[in-house]
């Protein structure tokens, strides 16, 4: 059964610069549903386009997306000033399940912004969490304190790593973690980013035997299950995902890393 969200409108209550490309956008919570970890709205922006983006912050009476400027949709979105009006459907897809075990949490790039809302609800029931925290330059580099805020000095670690070691360590967040799995032992691991990136760290994770839960993305359209375009193997992203458990991951290794479609369906390799 296809569930059908109505579109409701909501005012921006905060904008917060994160970084020169990247905003967070703050609106009442009103009358949606409160949202998981992992889970998206589609946003709609008058005249311009209806895009997915994660929930970012959740609280009782607030919701906030992070948003990388990319192309129109997400221009217009940085235009928006406090008192202007959206529409938002959802929350839609799964969301992440929490591991109460020793978790590591990779995020890259805009990536950490589905993976903020969880490091907040694992800070209350996980054992440890350990965060890599990747970005091409410091610049680009988001969530620092906000993260290290919530993470236990005594318990928890935030690992910063940039490609150009402008801050942190010097290298790929997957080569970091690949090295990190083989040398301790994780319960579960949550990873949002590119897609190769996710696609290696996958890849020891299966080898070490520890379960993955990845947050992907696919081209979408409609959001809930009817037009598939954010088909990936047997799944629809906006339905079955975007959060994928290993035994999902196992069934679509061919695609997972390796391409995604563009607006018309035709495959875009990832640059390797
Ligand atoms: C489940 C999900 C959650 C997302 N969460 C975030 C988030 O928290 N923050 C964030 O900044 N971005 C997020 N995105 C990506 C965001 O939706 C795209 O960057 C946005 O749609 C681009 O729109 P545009 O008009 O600005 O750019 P365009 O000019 O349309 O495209 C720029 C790039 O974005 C990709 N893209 C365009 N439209 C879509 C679409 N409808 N779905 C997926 N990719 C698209 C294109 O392939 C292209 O590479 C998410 C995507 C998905 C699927
Ligand atoms: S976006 Fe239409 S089926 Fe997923």
């Amino acid at each position: 059964m296809i569930e059908v969200d109505c579109l409701k409108v909501v005012e921006v209550k905060k904008i917060v610069e994160e970084t020169y490309d990247v905003k967070s956008i703050f609106f009442d919570r009103k009358d949606l549903k409160k949202p998981k970890a992992g889970q998206f709205f589609m946003i709609w922006i008058p005249d311009v386009d209806e895009i997915p983006m994660s929930v970012s912050f959740i609280s009782e009476n607030e919701l906030g997306i992070t948003v990388k400027k990319v192309g129109d949709a997400t221009a217009a979105l940085h235009g928006l000033t406090v008192g202007d009006r959206i529409g938002i459907r959802g929350p839609l897809g799964n969301g992440f399940s929490l591991s109460n075990g020793n978790v590591l949490i990779v995020g890259g790039g805009i990536g950490i912004a589905p993976l903020y809302p969880l490091i907040v609800e694992l800070s209350r029931v996980s054992d440890s969490i350990t965060v890599i925290l990747a970005a091409r330059t410091s610049k680009m580099l988001l969530f620092v304190d906000r993260i290290s805020n919530i993470l236990n000095n005594n318990r928890d670690s935030l690992m910063i790593v940039t490609d150009d070691g402008s801050a942190g360590l010097k290298g790929l967040a997957s080569d970091i973690a690949v090295k990190l799995l083989e040398e301790r032992k994780f319960d579960c691991i949550y990873m949002c980013g590119p897609e190769v990136m996710m696609r290696k760290i996958f890849d020891k994770a299966e080898e070490r035997g520890v379960e993955v839960q990845a947050c992907l993305e696919r081209y979408m359209k409609c959001g809930m299950g009817l037009c598939g375009s954010c088909c990936i193997g047997e799944y629809l992203v906006c339905k079955d995902g975007p959060v994928f458990n290993s035994e999902m991951l196992r069934r679509i290794r061919d695609e997972f890393g390796v391409f995604k479609r563009s607006s018309s369906g035709l495959p875009i390799n990832f640059n390797i």
